[in-house]
């Protein structure tokens, strides 16, 4: 099982909240990759699936992402958003009227039930593909509170849903379930 960890990028001086603000995630996938690529000939003959199976996911310790943040863990070579959401995020996502969605979801379909603060996105815009700023909250987040693409323009709100630019959908959400209360695997288990 792949270890997540979390490193803190150059504190900006006298910013505690920018501290924060810089969590990023990153992931000892490579390094379990190699392991598993040394153990394969001898595990190989065994157990297959379960090796394989183990490099498709991670593990996403959430104890440390305060309400409010944002953190990117990368996947399978992807990157995927996990947002602590504010209630005040929680409720702007459930008062939208779906008939103001492009790509109608509500709030509900996008979050595992009972976990409502915590939402997981795959963070590639599903227009052409770039990554959307919006994950520290110095960078701009578009008119929606969620996410903003800067290719072409396109605004997610907190639901992580497309509000306005081209993007065709809302941003994908990957397979991931609640280990814990504190623990999200990312993948097929
Ligand atoms: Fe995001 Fe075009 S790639 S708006």
């Amino acid at each position: 099982m792949a270890e997540t960890t979390i490193d803190e990028k150059p504190q900006e001086e006298g910013h505690d909240a920018g501290r924060r603000d810089f969590l990023y995630l990153t992931t000892a996938a490579v390094g379990a990759i190699g392991v598993a690529a040394f153990a394969w000939p001898f595990i190989d003959s065994m157990n297959p699936g379960a090796d394989a199976r183990a490099l498709a996911t991670i593990d996403v310790d959430l104890s440390g992402i305060d309400v409010g943040q944002a953190v990117t863990v990368m996947w399978r070579g992807t990157p995927v958003f996990v947002r602590h959401r504010t209630e005040g995020e929680i409720q702007a996502a459930l008062a939208v009227d779906m008939g103001e969605l492009k790509d109608p979801q509500t709030d509900a379909e996008r979050v595992k039930e009972g976990h409502a603060p915590w939402l997981v996105v795959i963070g590639v815009c599903t227009h052409l593909g770039c990554v959307p700023l919006g994950n520290q909250p110095t960078e701009e987040r578009g008119g929606w509170g969620g996410w903003f693409c800067p290719c072409h323009g396109s605004h997610y709100d907190t639901a992580g849903r497309i509000r306005q630019g081209p993007a065709p959908r809302n941003l994908d959400i990957p397979t991931y379930s609640f280990l814990d209360e504190t623990t999200i695997q990312v993948g097929e288990a």
